[in-house]
């Protein structure tokens, strides 16, 4: 028997596949069952996180969280990222400030772009907003390779987002 770390109740199941959207697919319902009965934002963001970078092999998968302002990373997965990004700045800042999802086919070509890891060739950040549309933190998701997001993407990881929800307690 080899060591396994993981609590039984949480061993994520894929079967082999290159599709991301299959991936996508199989993975949604065992994301709800971790996340959806768990209050603690950040215990979410941070699995999540896991869950995206160890299925699906992106270089870097994290958030960003609105603190007076500003961005400041929160859970993460990946190489060493920049701390904290101003409200406009960077493909994060600019989701933010517009409040929409941005995909980057190649970060050479997006003005401004933070470069947190040379390899990272493209990217997506979607934000997250509460009730009342307000912007409460984003993620983001960087690739190795260029043109690796789409819309499919958009939709698949939004609807795992919504079980991260603002804290609301202490
Ligand atoms: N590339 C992002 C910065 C965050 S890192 O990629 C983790 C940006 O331009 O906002």
């Amino acid at each position: 028997m080899g060591y396994f770390w993981r609590p039984m109740s949480h061993q994520f199941s894929i079967e082999p596949t290159t599709d991301r959207s299959e991936i996508y697919r199989q993975l949604l319902p065992q994301v709800e069952a971790l996340l959806s009965t768990e209050p603690d934002t950040i215990a979410n963001m941070a699995n999540l996180c896991s869950v995206l970078k160890e299925h699906l092999r992106f270089l870097w998968v994290g958030f960003y969280l609105v603190k007076n302002d500003e961005l400041v990373l929160g859970p993460f997965q990946g190489p060493v990222a920049c701390t904290r990004i101003a409200k406009g700045k960077g493909v994060c800042g600019t989701a933010w400030e517009k409040n929409e999802t941005i995909l980057v086919p190649d970060v050479d070509e997006f003005p401004g772009h933070i470069a947190c890891s040379p390899l990272s060739r493209s990217e997506i950040v979607i934000p997250l907003a509460d009730d009342e549309g307000n912007v409460w933190a984003v993620l983001d998701v960087d690739s190795l390779v260029n043109d690796d997001f789409s819309p499919e993407d958009t939709r698949h990881l939004s609807e795992m987002l919504k079980w991260i929800k603002p804290q609301t307690n202490s």
